[in-house]
């Protein structure tokens, strides 16, 4: 019997909510395929700040990296809201990446058949999508330096950095054509090269990568384009690779296409220790009201046993019983659809384990 050790965040809002199915799903798992999952549970953002002042604190740090992979649940709320930059429940997540050096963040967004109607594009522009977008996730903007508020009155501003060197580039771009090459074979590096020096090298990096690789398409697309391209006609799209604030904006659009952000699973990848973490945020207007999405959770659980423990067959078994149950007619109000069954999140997420141990 296999034992893996694993560290859990379920953080604010929905984030314990649908952390709770995540962890349903992954006992079903162990159950069927004979491997013991542990759970260690830490503190960040909002939770972290309230107990501990922090929203980071150096316990969540050691926990995590000291643990095979990091199941991530959500964090931030109106709460937390106006407290001074460093303290937001934001840097702390901010932090867990960069502390991880997860700088790899993939967003696979897949428009299921059964779920072809629930997205408010055509049905016939969305049938058969499945796009990996690939996101940069420790540099660019996010951490560029220098940054900050200074200045007074009508000459007070705020300023930050979009920075990109070419080790960075490379290595994300790197990982783009390994993952076409098990895909579709087409590579979309997506930038503002018209305006942005930092996307002028983002540009000629890809390129110059992208000469190793002759037997993968490779296309680059300004980022205005790439918005509007994504929802004009997504299936030309396999690999989406682009820096940190391009690819946080185009993940949240490629979620709709799928019919809903409760939908859309991540992993966040390249450091030691894995980062599995749902899209969605903390959505505090649904909290406690059963409502949320267990299924990007379910989702991110099955890229955890992916890419974090290298359990392919798991992965392939929990995928599975996404698409079976959503076969079978259950929907959360997000992706309810009519002739379909309403649900909550816990009866979802039960759902989806029953299946997942082959008695659904
Ligand atoms: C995401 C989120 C985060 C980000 C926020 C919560 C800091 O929007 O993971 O996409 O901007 O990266
Ligand atoms: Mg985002």
């Amino acid at each position: 019997m296999a034992q893996f050790h694993l560290s859990v965040i379920a953080g604010d809002g929905i984030g314990p909510e649908v952390i709770a199915e995540g962890i349903k799903a992954l006992n079903a798992v162990g159950d069927r395929f004979g491997h013991r999952f542990t759970y260690a549970n830490y503190l960040a953002g909002g939770a972290a700040l309230d107990s501990t002042g922090v929203p980071l604190p150096e316990a969540t740090v050691k926990g995590v990296k000291d643990s095979a992979a990091l199941l991530f649940g959500a964090i931030g709320g109106p709460k937390w809201e106006s407290l001074p930059h460093h303290l937001k429940p934001e840097a702390g997540l901010l932090k867990l990446r960069k502390e991880l050096d997860a700088w790899a963040n993939l967003r696979p967004a897949i428009v299921f058949d059964e779920l072809v109607d629930a997205s408010t594009i055509k049905p016939e522009v969305l049938r058969g999508t499945d796009i990996m977008v690939l996101r940069e996730l420790t540099g660019g903007i996010y951490f560029g330096q220098p940054r900050g508020i200074d200045g007074t009155g009508p000459q007070r501003r705020g300023f930050n950095t979009e920075v990109y060197s070419e080790f960075e580039i490379e290595r994300i771009v790197r990982l783009a054509f390994a993952i076409a090459a098990g895909r579709r074979k087409k590579v979309c590096s997506v930038d503002k090269a018209n305006v942005l020096e930092s996307s002028q090298v983002w540009r000629e990096v890809a390129t110059r990568v992208g000469k190793e690789f002759p037997d993968i398409a490779l296309s680059h697309m300004y980022v205005d384009n790439a918005a509007m391209q994504l929802i004009r006609d997504p299936k030309q799209f396999d690999v989406i690779v682009t820096g940190n604030i391009f690819g946080d904006i185009l993940s949240d659009e490629a979620s709709q296409l799928t019919g809903s952000i409760g939908m859309l699973a991540s992993a966040s990848v390249g450091g030691p220790v894995g980062f599995f973490e749902p899209i969605h945020g903390s959505a505090p207007d649904i909290v406690g009201q059963k409502k949320a999405n267990p299924l990007a959770t379910i989702g991110t659980v099955a890229l955890l046993l992916r890419h974090g423990l290298k359990l392919e067959a798991e992965a392939l078994m929990v995928e599975r019983a996404i698409r079976q149950t959503l076969k079978d007619g259950l929907r959360t109000g997000d992706i309810r659809q009519a002739g379909c069954t309403l649900v909550d999140t816990s009866i979802m997420g039960d759902a989806v384990a029953l299946r997942i141990r082959g008695m659904g």
